[in-house]
């Protein structure tokens, strides 16, 4: 009996899940199953996006049938030609002969690998920007080599704004009856396994991966249909965000990630003690036996981590089966951008750590600790000191460490990166001073680059902000770059109430200061800004500060947030009280002046904007 569901009045997704295989691939363990998505477009024209793998083909097929009723199959566009969206083709071929087969050259060529079909009476190749009309749509084909196999080709349908993704923005697990993310918990239920489908499926292929991304920035994109996984159709901007910060290989959380192999314990033990250690300090910490959890969820671990410690005792006169195996997979997927830190364990001659070191080093940006802590046997009171150190050279490195590090150097120029320029976006920020031991800090939207020699910005503060007045008075400020993973209690904290009667840090676990003493926030941002005054203007409500940057760094390769992300995913929708009859609801924060008038000169009194923000509260 056949399963389908709809996408839209004439798009139908005719695909069907496995919860039977064990291993994707033959090597991913697929513990919730997987789809296999397939499309069928009924327009003048029919078109069938792909096929599915010949486990479950006779459910494909009942579907596809189903659909088109009387209706030929017009045409077959084959995006991708790994069997497990393929396998059906043969039978494709026998029930719908006089089908046309819309590939380009390298899927002609696979093709005719895999079957011994007459393709080329069936052919109707494409290439980069041909287009294809079926009546109401116009199907536009862009090239995507390597995401995942040289042959793929994405289709966008101009017409509804559809961008047919292949293996892209995929993901591992069933769809258990929804077909829409938006119809699931996605970042609860699924977003761990949409990681690891990238980073295991796509991870090494991040360079193409971005130039996949470079060339459909430019489309309008209201839907996405990927070859496994959900149908984006509302907040798209989440996944494509994901996979912008995955194939930079930029880690997603400042953290440590401790995989170990251990025999008899030992070498667990000094990896728990390592975590612990960690973790008293206020670091974030994830652990895997590798001899337990399966390596892809450690490989899809390690690309979310940026601090990574493998500790193995020495077997064989090598690393131990499993971490050897772990690390081949994980310089196979072109790990790279890590700080890692080594242990190994030897009874009588050690040498896992070197020859960890030797396997990673054949990775780009990755940077090891120079001391390898060794154990023989079992860790000693009198090495304690070692995974000190060890724990002291990570920290360094994490955000709260940069800030230690900087703090040591006399020449504050010296720690300007210029890349931080590029988190710059009419966003949302951070803005904190200190004056004596008065910390505070509050919410801004306007900061930008105005020259690069000498390295300078400008913010806008409103007046009636505590901060304003401490940089009036101080003439310094530190600029923390919000990134989209900011949740609204961030907002909350600095900019919904005053620094005059609040302390906005007390919560905060982390006492993080740039060179000039100021704190600053080292979640949820990516990028970091101290700067020195030098010049004010007055604009009425607001004043604009000129200043000198004096130090500057990147955190996070995460997307900063920008106005427009804050409205759409993050801020809750305001919603007026039941009782208010009539009045105005603030847009930023949510307050509700209750009253038929709104004063020309009203001030929220929560988060300090004036009446441009407010609007009528309708019934
Ligand atoms: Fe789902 Fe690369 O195939």
């Amino acid at each position: 009996m056949y399963c389908v569901k709809k996408v839209t009045d004439d798009l139908t997704w005719v695909g069907a899940n496995d919860r039977r295989l064990a291993m994707f691939e033959g090597v991913y363990s697929v513990p919730a199953g997987v789809s296999y998505n397939s499309y069928l477009l009924t327009d003048e024209k029919t078109v069938l996006f792909d096929t599915v793998d010949k486990a479950v083909q006779q459910r494909f097929l009942e579907n596809v049938t189903q659909v088109l009723g009387d209706r030929a199959l017009d045409y077959l566009l084959v995006q991708h030609m790994e069997p497990d969206h393929s396998a059906a083709m043969g039978e494709l071929i026998a029930r719908y002969p006089a089908m046309q087969i819309v590939c380009n050259g390298k899927t002609a060529a696979m093709i005719r690998q895999f079957y011994d079909f007459d393709i080329d009476s069936r052919l109707h190749l494409v290439k980069e920007n041909d287009t294809l009309s079926t009546g109401r749509h116009t199907l536009h084909f862009v090239m995507a080599p390597m995401v995942h196999w040289p042959e793929v080709m994405v289709a966008y349908d101009s017409t509804d704004k559809t961008l047919f993704s292949a293996d892209a923005f995929g993901c591992f697990g069933s769809l258990n009856g929804a077909l829409f993310a938006d119809e699931v918990e996605f970042e609860r239920d699924y977003m761990d396994e949409a990681r690891r489908y990238y980073t295991n499926i796509v991870g090494k292929y991040g360079q193409q991966t971005e130039q996949l991304l470079n060339k459909v920035s430019a489309l309008e994109i209201e839907m996405i249909c990927p070859l496994h996984g959900f149908v984006w159709r509302k907040n798209i901007g989440d996944i494509v965000s994901k996979y912008a910060l995955w194939s930079s290989y930029e880690p997603e959380e400042h953290g440590v990630m401790i995989a170990y192999a251990s025999v008899y314990g030992n070498t667990e033990n000094a990896a728990e003690i390592l975590a612990s250690t960690l973790r008293d300090r206020g670091d974030k910490t994830q652990m895997f036996d590798v001899s337990v959890t399966p390596a892809s969820e450690i490989l899809a671990a390690a690309f979310r981590w940026s601090h990574l410690v493998f500790a193995s005792t020495t077997y064989n006169a090598g690393i131990f089966v499993t971490m050897e195996a772990l690390l081949s997979d994980l310089v196979a997927h072109n790990i790279q951008n890590k700080t890692v830190a080594i242990i190994e364990n030897g009874s009588w001659a050690a040498t896992s750590g070197g020859l960890i070191r030797a396997q990673l080093e054949k990775c780009k940006d990755i940077r090891i600790i120079e001391n390898t802590l060794s154990i023989k046997s079992s860790l000693k009171s009198a090495q304690l000191a070692e995974i000190e150190a060890m724990a002291d050279a990570l920290i360094a490195t994490l955000p709260a460490g940069r800030v230690k590090e900087a703090k040591s150097e006399t020449e504050a120029p010296n720690h300007i990166e210029k890349e931080t320029m590029f988190k710059l976006s009419y966003g949302l920020f951070v803005l904190s001073a200190r004056d004596g031991d008065k910390d505070n800090a509050c919410i801004v939207n306007t900061v930008a680059q105005i020259t690069t020699t000498p390295l300078r910005l400008i913010v806008a503060v409103n007046k009636s902000n505590f901060t304003h007045n401490m940089i009036v008075k101080t003439g310094a400020f530190t600029v923390s770059v919000l990134s989209e993973s900011a949740p609204f209690r961030i907002f909350e904290q600095f900019g919904f109430h005053s620094g005059k009667d609040t302390d906005k840090f007390a919560d905060s676990p982390y006492d993080v200061r740039t060179e000039n003493g100021i704190r600053y926030v080292p979640e949820h941002t990516n990028s970091i800004i101290a700067a020195k005054v030098i010049q004010t203007l007055d604009c009425g409500t607001h004043t604009l500060f000129l200043a000198d940057i004096t130090q500057a760094f990147v955190l996070s390769g995460e997307l900063s947030v920008t106005y427009q992300y804050y409205f759409d995913h993050i801020k809750p929708k305001p919603q007026a009280p039941k009782t208010a009859k009539k009045g105005f609801v603030c847009k930023i924060c949510g307050y509700v002046y209750e009253g038929d008038v709104l004063p020309p000169d009203f001030i929220c009194p929560i988060c300090k904007h004036g009446v441009e923000a407010f609007e009528p509260i309708s019934d």
